[in-house]
This record gives structure tokens, C-alpha cells and sequence, in this order.
């Protein structure tokens, strides 16, 4: 068809049927949240086969972790899979946690955007509310089946109940609801799912549940696979970690926007008062101080705080030298349970750890920083049968769970690939036998997508990773640099020791000594002057690798201090 013959067809339809704004408006239509999710299930990592089964039981796992801490209760997770058909799978995810109640049961398995823990300032897993449902309706919305719940809370009575999200009015549809006498505390979800696949692979829910146990020493963890093989990941601790506290925004990282919101909402009758009683770390002498720097008086009723006189607090609070963010809302894991953990899972040949101070990043979250790598022996990733064949593995960490996909846009990533691993011993990070652990821990986690796999690099998170990394790693670094220099020991005595006999024979000669005496005598001057001796037996009384880490724990104090004071490292 020629230019001319399109162009007048185009005009022709427009004029039979014309878009106006009438016609737009007739078109308008409103859709849930459910609705919008069923559509873009990839925007909470649903997508491709083996990693949507892995989400499944990531989802599933997290918030029986999340409600065992909450109520103090030493966590025991069952997961089953059963293969149904092909790529056709069952979920089975029990918990000896606190239970759900009659009420809100359907509320956390079937309805999008409601949950416990979006609206707190607290360390958890899960921080938006749309993780089991979101599996209800995948489940639902692949297999046309129902997902079933039993849940109790240890009264003697037990719910038993199925349910589907209904997606125009995003509300759970019950449906053979029981209450049954059964002494029961925890909570069980059973679903099905198509177009799902499992692997033992890196992204795979076997990958998954190990590296949940490392970060959960805590948590005893049984996985029988599809083909009906049991894993049993022990507890290696067996106090509950310290419950995290609810906490108040810091003012540093404020924004304008939070403060407008909040003293909108606030009951506070003055805006000193709100700003004393909802946000950290602010006292008498520092509201004083702020009184000095702006040009209203903080007796005014916050409720009739402007945009202009909150964007002079937040100036005024940048002037502040407020106290760090207090740290009872996080619960980091531990230098010493993380080295256990490694050990006990990575089997390698030398761990360092480091638990850093928390930091806060914009919008006033605080946030901390744990660092474990673990060199040698079965640390890294085998991709072969030869030994030889090594990749570093990257283990990250938001709040103790496990991410496992969406690595390259995430700030741990990128952090790690910043550093030059060079100057702590390791030449080539990518064959390196080394595991990087990295567990960030905040109130909120600053996550790139509902998928809660990789997390934003915002400028204060990236410096507080990668100055992390290099504290841990210069440890490291000073350990390999022992081992190195042991090696080059090794191989001049083996140099020596080759040309001794030689050396022996024609001293022998010369002086009439005997030749055998000659051989013992050079052996040890040689092993005096490489230090060899002394070195053997502090390998043999375990010496060496205790100085190299108190040796490495002066080094990095000398180190905190030079980076406190603005140098960096690099
Ligand atoms: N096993 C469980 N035991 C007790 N409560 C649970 C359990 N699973 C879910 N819940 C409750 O249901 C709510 C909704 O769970 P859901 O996974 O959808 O959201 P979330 O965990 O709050 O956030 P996220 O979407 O980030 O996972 C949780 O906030 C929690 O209160
Ligand atoms: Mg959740």
C-alpha cells in the first residue's frame, strides 16, 4: 500500500470512531491492589520456574522466622515440597510460632498490602504485607486451588480453613472453615503451584533454607525435597536473639515530607513536644539549640506546621550534633554466632568477622552492617568435581534472610566489586576460595522492588559497606599474609635443603668432618635463619593464628580511628 493509500485509511477510522475525552472517560476504570499484583507478579519476584518456587518458600519461611522472634519462641520450621505433575508442586510450610487468630488469619494469607509489620519501626523480614498473599494468589491463579491454613495458639483449640483472594475487592474467600480440639501452636500453609520447577541449584530452595541457617543459628530448619530426601539444618545456638525495639525516626534523614506528614498525625499539643516524643535522640539541650536556628516558636501547635517552617527544622537539624541512632530496634547476629556458623556450615579453613556500629541513611533509618569471610577449605562455590575449580560466593543478607537473586543492582554487590581485594591478600576475587557474608540490618530496608531481593545503593549504604569490607578484609588480609610468608619459608628450606648434601660432602672433605654431622648441622642453620623452629611450634601451640587476630584487631582499631576521621581507604 502506498504512503498516500495508509495515511487516508488512518484519517478514515479516526473520523468513524474519534477519541475524545468523553470517549477516555469511558473508558476509565479503577482496579485493586490484588488486581494490579495478579498482573505483574514478577514485580514481587514470581517469575521464572525455579526462582518462583524459591520465593514461594522464601515467603513462607521469613514469616514463620518473623513471628517466632516476636514471640520469643525458638524457631522450628518444616518445609516440604511434593511433586504433583510436571512443573506442578505442593508447598508445605509448618511453625511452632504464636499462631493467627480467627480474625486475622484470612487477613495474612488473603488479602494484599495488610499485615503486622509495615507501619513499625522494627527489624523484620517482612516489611510490606504482601508476601503470603501474594503466594495464595499465584497459587490460585495457576492451579484454581484454594491454599489451606491450620493455625493455632496452643489453647487446645485448632483452625483449619482454605482460602482464595477475591482480587476485585482484595479480601479473603474462606471456604471449610473448622475449629477443631487439638492441642497445636504455630501455624501451617499448604499450597499448590504450576510452572514452578525444582533444582538443587544455586537459586533453589535447598540453597536457600543453608544459607537461612547460617544467618539463623537459632533456628532449627527440616527439608524433605520432592524426591523424599531430609535435610536437617541444626540449631547451633539455642537462646532466642535479642528482640529488636520498636523505634523512633533519627532527625538526621528526615525528610521535609516525613516531617509534614507525621505532625499532621501527631498528638503531641507543641511542636517541641512532637519532636521530643516522636523522633530519636532528641532532648532538651538539642531542642534548644534548634529553637536558636529557626525564626518560629516551637511552642506553635505542630498540626499547624507549614512546608517552609519544617523545611527550617530540617536545616536546623542538619546543625545538630545529635547522639547516634540508638540501636534497640535492630538485632544483628553477632561476631562470634557468625563465625560459628560459617564454620560449622562453610567448613573453611579461617573465618573473620565484624559486627560494624549502626549508621543512619536518608529518611532517618538506622541501619548496621555484618561482615563474615570465610577462606579456604570448602569456602567458595564449586561448579566442578575438581577441587581447583573455585568461584567466590557471595552470601547477602537483609535482616537475616537470605537474597539470592537479583544481585547486580544490589548494593552488596556492588560494594564488594568496589573493593580491591588485592591489597588484603586475595589476587582474584572472582576464583577466589573465599565467602563473602554480608547481613544488613535495619528498621526498613531500602529494598529496589516489592521482590525484596536487592537492596538501594544509597550513598551512605554503599561507604558503610564498603568500609566494612575492608576492616574485615584487612584481617584477612594479615592472616593470608602469615600463610604466604610461611609458604615462601617452605620453599627456601626446600631450596636449601636440596644443595645440603652437596654442601656436606665437599666440607667433608676439606675439613675431615663427618659427612652425616655436616647434614645435621647445616639443616638447623638454615632452619635458624628462615625462623623455621620457632614458627613450627607456634603452629603446633596454635600461636599463630591467635596473634595474627589480635595483631589484626590492633590494626583495625588503628584503622577505625584514620576512617573515622574522614580519610577513607582507597
Ligand atoms: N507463620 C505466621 N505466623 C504468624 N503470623 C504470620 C505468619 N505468616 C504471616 N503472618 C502475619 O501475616 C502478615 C502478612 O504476611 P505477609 O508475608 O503477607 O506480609 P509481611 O510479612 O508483613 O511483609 P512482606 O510482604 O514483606 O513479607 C504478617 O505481617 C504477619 O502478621
Ligand atoms: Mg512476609
Amino acid at each position: 500500500m502506498s504512503k498516500e493509500k495508509i495515511e487516508k485509511k488512518i484519517k478514515e477510522e479516526i473520523e468513524l470512531d474519534p477519541v475524545t475525552a468523553d470517549t477516555i472517560a469511558k473508558e476509565f476504570k479503577e482496579h485493586s491492589v490484588a488486581e494490579f499484583f495478579k498482573k505483574n507478579k514478577q514485580m514481587l519476584g514470581l517469575y521464572g520456574k525455579v526462582r518462583t518456587l524459591t520465593t514461594i518458600i522464601h515467603e513462607y519461611v521469613s514469616n514463620s522466622l518473623d513471628a517466632c522472634e516476636e514471640a520469643n519462641i525458638l524457631p522450628e520450621i518444616e518445609v516440604k515440597l511434593d511433586e504433583l505433575g510436571e512443573e506442578y508442586y505442593e508447598a508445605t510450610v509448618k511453625d511452632n510460632g504464636p499462631g493467627l487468630t480467627e480474625e486475622t488469619v484470612g487477613k495474612a494469607f488473603g488479602q494484599l498490602l495488610a499485615g503486622t509489620k509495615f507501619h513499625r519501626m522494627m527489624q523484620a523480614r517482612g516489611q510490606q504485607g504482601i508476601g503470603a498473599s501474594g503466594c495464595t494468589m499465584l497459587s490460585q491463579s495457576t492451579t484454581g486451588k484454594a491454599t489451606k491454613v491450620i493455625t493455632g495458639k496452643g489453647d487446645g483449640k485448632v483452625i483449619s480453613l482454605e482460602l482464595t483472594i477475591d482480587p476485585k475487592m482484595n479480601q479473603a474467600k474462606i471456604t471449610n472453615f473448622k475449629k477443631v480440639d487439638k492441642e497445636y501452636r504455630g501455624t501451617a500453609v499448604q499450597a499448590k503451584f504450576k510452572g514452578v520447577i525444582y533444582k538443587d541449584t544455586q537459586g533453589g530452595v535447598l540453597e536457600y533454607l543453608r544459607r537461612t541457617a547460617i544467618a539463623n543459628p537459632h533456628a532449627q530448619i527440616k527439608f524433605r525435597d520432592p524426591k523424599g530426601q531430609t535435610v536437617l539444618f541444626k540449631r547451633t545456638l539455642t537462646h532466642i536473639p535479642k528482640k529488636p525495639k520498636e523505634m523512633k525516626p533519627h532527625p538526621l534523614g528526615t525528610t521535609v515530607d516525613d516531617l509534614v506528614t507525621m505532625s499532621k498525625y501527631t498528638e503531641s499539643r507543641k511542636a517541641g513536644s512532637f519532636l521530643k516524643n516522636e523522633f530519636d535522640r532528641v532532648g532538651d539541650t538539642s531542642l534548644q539549640k534548634i529553637q536558636n536556628m529557626i525564626r518560629f516558636d516551637l511552642n506553635k501547635d505542630p498540626h499547624q506546621l507549614s512546608w517552609e517552617e519544617c523545611e527550617q527544622l530540617i536545616q536546623a537539624f542538619k546543625k545538630v550534633d545529635f547522639i547516634a541512632p540508638s540501636t534497640e530496634g535492630l538485632s544483628p547476629i553477632g561476631e562470634d554466632r557468625i563465625k560459628k556458623s560459617l564454620e560449622s556450615i562453610v567448613k573453611p579453613e579461617f573465618v573473620v568477622t565484624l559486627t560494624r556500629k549502626p549508621k543512619i541513611y536518608a529518611g532517618g533509618y538506622s541501619f548496621q552492617i555484618e561482615v563474615g569471610l570465610a577462606y579456604g577449605g570448602n569456602a567458595g562455590e564449586r561448579t566442578s568435581s575438581n577441587p581447583e575449580d573455585v568461584k567466590v560466593e557471595l552470601m547477602r543478607y537483609a535482616n537475616r534472610a537470605p537474597l539470592l537473586f537479583d544481585g547486580g543492582s544490589c548494593a552488596i554487590t556492588k560494594a564488594i566489586q568496589s573493593v580491591e581485594w588485592k591489597r588484603y591478600g586475595v589476587r582474584d576475587l572472582d576464583s577466589a576460595p573465599l565467602a563473602v557474608f554480608i547481613n544488613f540490618i535495619s528498621v526498613h530496608v531500602p529494598y529496589t522492588g516489592a521482590g525484596k531481593q536487592a537492596i538501594t545503593d544509597e550513598e551512605e549504604i554503599m561507604e558503610e559497606l564498603r568500609l566494612s569490607l575492608m576492616d574485615c578484609g584487612r584481617r584477612m588480609g594479615i592472616y593470608l599474609g602469615a600463610k604466604r610468608r610461611e609458604h615462601d619459608r617452605k620453599m627456601k628450606q626446600e631450596m636449601f635443603y636440596k644443595y645440603i648434601p652437596e654442601i656436606a660432602t665437599a666440607l667433608s672433605s676439606v675439613t675431615k668432618e663427618k659427612k652425616e654431622t655436616l647434614i645435621t648441622k647445616l639443616e638447623k642453620l638454615v632452619k635458624d635463619k628462615l625462623g623455621l623452629e620457632k614458627l613450627e611450634a607456634k603452629i603446633k601451640s596454635k600461636q599463630v593464628g591467635k596473634e595474627e587476630q589480635e595483631k589484626a584487631d590492633d590494626e583495625i582499631g588503628k584503622a577505625v580511628v584514620v576512617e573515622d576521621e574522614g580519610s577513607g581507604d582507597e
